[in-house]
């Protein structure tokens, strides 16, 4: 029977005492005189599966000892228990054919890769021990996010990825055109005449869902989105990629406090469920990629997530006696090391900041009865640094209209925006967890590079 290496994992049994058929690639294949190992993978289970192949058994031994690593068979032979070694079992091979053979240059020997390297061969990198971890992970993440929102009752909202605004306000947009870039309409007052353009105006990537979301919230009451988000922001960080992918719940009838509520909930959510449907990449992260991350993982889950204000966050700075490369300030923003600081070294667990001052968040945050800071939380985790921004909006059309107008917001495009709080509007709040911050720190990686399929940076789009 035609069965996978997860199979045989999972159910043992059933699979003794018959013939059993396997499709997969060659991990490694140990050739001695009269009989041999090839170290068998199928992708379908993060283990490997050993098969024994013996002069005497197999019909094609000869050729069978010259197939190369990398390469794809078909294995034909028997399960059988080995009690006595360190792996569980082995298939005895009774004939194995080469279906597609792999060239002596393959770079994916069975050595240990950095992880540079690995990154220019992205298109081979996934048949690796790590990467099969980190995209297995990644796969079960995001299904869990989905099962989070959707059990319950939130309506998965697809926005669009082409629009005509800039929902953060922070002029980080990739354009999207079909004018002809070497001849450039022009208006008469020699600008870009965006008229002729394929839209008819000028258009971009969307940095965020958030905005359409928030229409959607205020139809569906409990929204989500998670779709790819594309930042042009030249930050060569280990954090940043230009690509990425975001998961955005919006709430209506909910303040910031059932805002950091969910985004708890949620994370806690998805670390118990990795924990349950990944356990033996769970295991491998632990061993080889951040020793402790099991303990530190799970340790998140017995206790609530640490909460201050920005206010209180630079005071703890200020107050340690920590030698800061930026000295940090009230009224500015925190940056790595700061955060660095905060989660790692002070609260030792994720730790939501609130109530940041106005003038370094977005203009859709409600502002608060200071007039100085407004309604918004970070949440930091060891590690991965910020996973989640996020905010109560601002449902005051007049309030809205100021903040606008101070942060030179363009209100040509946004009337749609506004008219969320003309018609009906409510008390909301939403929130955008980065979903690459997230594998990573569920991961251990500490390079977002490694936790992308084929991740884009600045000067960087291969593949
Ligand atoms: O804090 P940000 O910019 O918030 C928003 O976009 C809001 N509209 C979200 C909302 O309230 N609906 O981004 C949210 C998260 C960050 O906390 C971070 O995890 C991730 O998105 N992120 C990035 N991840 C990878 N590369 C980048 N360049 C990122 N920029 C933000
Ligand atoms: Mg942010």
């Amino acid at each position: 029977m035609e069965t996978t290496v997860k199979s045989i994992y999972t159910t043992t049994e059933s699979h003794l005492e018959k013939e059993l058929i396997l499709y997969g690639w060659v991990r490694n294949n140990r050739a001695q005189k009269e009989f041999g190992f090839i170290s068998f993978h199928d992708g379908t289970f993060f283990e490997t599966i050993q098969v024994v192949y013996e002069e005497s058994k197999a019909d094609n031994f000869k050729d069978i000892q010259k197939i190369r690593v990398g390469s794809s068979i078909l294995v034909k032979g028997q399960l059988k228990l080995t009690p006595d070694a360190k792996q569980p079992f082995e298939i005895k091979a009774t004939h194995i054919e080469l279906l597609g053979d792999s060239s002596e240059d393959y770079p994916i020997q069975p050595k240990r890769h950095s992880r540079e390297f690995l990154r220019e061969v992205a298109h081979l990198r996934a048949r690796t021990n790590l990467f099969q971890a980190v995209f297995r992970l990644r796969s079960i993440a995001a299904f869990a996010v989905h099962e989070f929102f959707q059990s319950q009752g939130f309506v998965y909202t697809h926005t669009p990825l082409i629009t005509g605004n800039d929902g953060e306000g922070a002029g980080q947009m990739f354009s999207v055109t079909t004018l002809p870039l070497d001849n450039l309409p022009m208006t008469e007052d020699h600008k870009i005449d965006f008229k002729k353009d394929f839209f008819g105006k000028r258009t971009n990537l969307t940095v965020t869902g958030q905005l359409e979301a928030e229409a959607f919230a205020m139809a569906f009451k409990n929204v989500y989105t998670f779709g790819p988000t594309f930042r042009a922001e030249n930050s060569n960080t280990q954090r940043h990629a230009s690509e990425f992918w975001m998961i955005e719940p919006e709430m209506a009838f909910a303040d910031l406090s059932k805002d950091m509520a969910v985004a708890e909930d949620m994370v806690k959510y998805i670390i118990k469920y990795v924990f349950e449907k990944a356990p033996e990449e769970m295991v491998f992260f632990d061993k080889f990629v951040e020793p402790g991350l099991t303990d530190r993982l799970l340790s998140v889950l017995t206790q609530p997530f640490a909460n201050v204000t920005h206010k209180e966050a630079i005071d703890i700075l200020l107050n340690s006696k920590e030698k800061f490369e930026n000295k940090p300030q009230q009224g500015q923003d925190i940056n790595t090391e700061h955060e660095k600081y905060l989660t790692e070294k002070h609260f030792k667990r994720p730790v939501f900041v609130i109530d940041w001052p106005k003038d370094i968040k977005a203009f859709y945050m409600r502002m608060n009865d200071d007039h100085e800071t407004v309604a918004a939380m970070d949440l930091l985790v060891p590690g991965s640094g910020e996973l989640i921004g996020g905010s109560q909006r601002e449902e005051r059309l007049d309030y809205l209209l100021k903040r606008m107008e101070e942060m030179n917001v363009p209100k040509e495009d946004m009337e749609w925006y506004i008219d969320l709080r003309r018609y009906g509007g409510c008390v909301h709040a939403g929130f955008g967890l980065g979903f690459e911050r997230l594998v990573m720190y569920l991961t251990g990686v500490e390079n977002i590079r490694d936790v992308i399929p084929f991740p884009r940076t600045p000067k960087n789009c291969e593949f």
